[in-house]
């Protein structure tokens, strides 16, 4: 295989990309999504499940998916068509392209939303709206932010705003450039509030509830849930990984970058965890509280710390910034195509795929107020498409990936880029066998169950 280069430019070192990727994969999954679904699924066993599936499934098809990203440098359609042809494969596989564009696209829809939330937060917090406040007027005042789809939209069209304009910029410019400046700041206000979580008194039994697994609470449907967060909170299935691997220089090792960066992300979901349950269990309040957990629970103990407004403020604004940069990765893939295939200068593929993007997020703001009552399976749109890409597009697309990889792949070409050790044979194995079969088997339980 020839070597090429990406048409929209290249990250400038290894460490770029591990910070672009880590900022990618660290996002609203690990601080809105991940504490509320184990809140939701009982806890420990969960997340017991859940690093299982980061460290089987996650971590070889993250090395797959930069694989394909590095050789096919372009976007994620265009490199499934230009491997295919390579390997004389199916050209159908670059369907595997276009199914990692649309679930970006109906991902971002919602998560722009979710991400409007914590905007309205960070003023709310900072103007003490909280403080001294009890458990109801925290209820009220989230139920009152969800109940106003005007407000919703208007947190909703800027979120979208402040990610065009970071992706109009381009790779190391837009890109690069914010998620230099974001990502450390992320770690040190993180911190904080796990030093502040030490301090209400229930933090053993934070840390009880988050590694003590009771196995009586896992249902077929939390497995899956915890395999699809495994995508989710590592971008992967969906080409923003492979995108973005298509921005690495060609010296960089892949394997050791994917470690990096799903023990970063990991990291930084154990901490929100860390730094959310002992707060949960402090004040008396219900750890299954569902995606308002953070939103409702988090601001009564903001409203009776010290100092609760300028670390509420500051927590929000965390999660503010981690969101901006997965949503960046997530029209990323979208953006490159409509530049590669339609001809659009990168501003204009930007204005497109927001202003879609914009469009379908209507849907969710109206799911949480006056489309309540829309539903298709008993869940609402909202619902419907966190459940439809997380755990189904998404373990789906990285089932293929590996399978791609591992199969399809020649061989030759995987092991030039990967090296030829003991660790590329576990490797190859696994992506041949363990994820795949992994993957399905947790959809045929699911499938069982539901
Ligand atoms: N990983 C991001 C998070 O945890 C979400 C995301 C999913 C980003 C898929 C890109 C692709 O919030």
């Amino acid at each position: 295989m020839t070597k090429r280069q990406s048409l929209h430019g290249e990250w400038s070192s290894r460490w770029a990309f591990i910070l672009a990727a880590t900022g990618s994969a660290v996002g609203l999954g690990n601080i809105w999504k991940f504490p509320y679904i184990t809140g939701e699924n009982g806890g420990g066993a969960f997340v017991l499940v859940y690093l299982v599936c980061i460290a089987a499934v996650g971590i070889p098809i993250m090395i797959a998916e930069i694989l394909l990203g590095r050789l096919g440098r372009r976007s994620p359609i265009n490199t499934m068509r230009y491997l295919a042809r390579q390997a004389r494969a199916n050209p159908r596989w670059q369907y595997l392209g276009w199914i990692g564009v649309l679930a970006g696209f109906l991902i971002l829809s919602y998560y722009s939303v979710i991400a409007g939330w914590a905007l309205a937060y960070v003023f709310r917090l900072g103007a003490g709206t909280f403080s001294g406040a009890d458990a109801e007027t925290v209820q009220a005042a989230f139920d009152g932010l969800l109940a106003s789809p005007e407000i919703l939209l208007a947190w909703h069209t800027i979120f979208m705003l402040m990610t065009m304009l970071v992706v109009a910029r381009g790779v190391r410019s837009g890109l690069e450039a914010a998620v230099r400046f974001l990502m450390p700041l992320l770690f040190v206000l993180l911190a904080i509030m796990v030093g502040y979580a030490m301090s209400t008194g229930a933090f053993m039994e934070g840390v009880r509830f988050l590694f003590q697994p009771d196995f009586s609470k896992l249902s077929g449907t939390a497995v899956l849930v915890a395999m699809g967060h495994a995508f989710f909170t590592l971008s992967l299935g969906m080409g923003a990984i492979m995108i973005y691997g298509s921005y690495l220089p060609e010296k960089a090792s892949i394997t050791q970058a994917s470690f990096y960066i799903a023990g970063a992300d990991t990291l930084v979901a154990l901490m929100a965890g860390l730094a959310i349950f002992p707060i949960v269990f402090a004040n008396g309040m219900e750890p299954g509280a569902g995606p308002g957990l953070i939103f409702v629970t988090l601001p009564i103990a903001f409203g009776n710390m010290p100092a609760g407004a300028l670390f509420g403020t500051l927590f929000f604004l965390l999660l503010v910034f981690a969101a901006w940069s997965s949503a960046i990765s997530l029209i990323e893939p979208a953006v490159t195509h409509l530049v590669e295939d339609h001809g659009h200068s990168r501003i204009k593929a930007c204005l497109w795929a927001g202003l879609a993007t914009w469009l379908l997020g209507i849907g969710t703001v109206l799911s949480f107020n006056w489309g309540s009552e829309w539903t298709l399976f008993g869940k609402t749109f909202f619902d419907l498409l966190d459940f439809l890409t997380a755990n189904i597009m998404l373990p789906l697309g990285g089932l293929f990936i590996a399978l791609f990889a591992g199969w399809v792949l020649a061989r030759r070409d995987s092991e030039r880029e990967l090296g030829d050790g003991w660790g590329y044979r576990a490797w190859r194995f696994t992506v041949r066998y363990v994820s795949p079969l992994a993957v399905f088997i947790v959809f045929l339980r699911s499938i069982e169950v539901i």
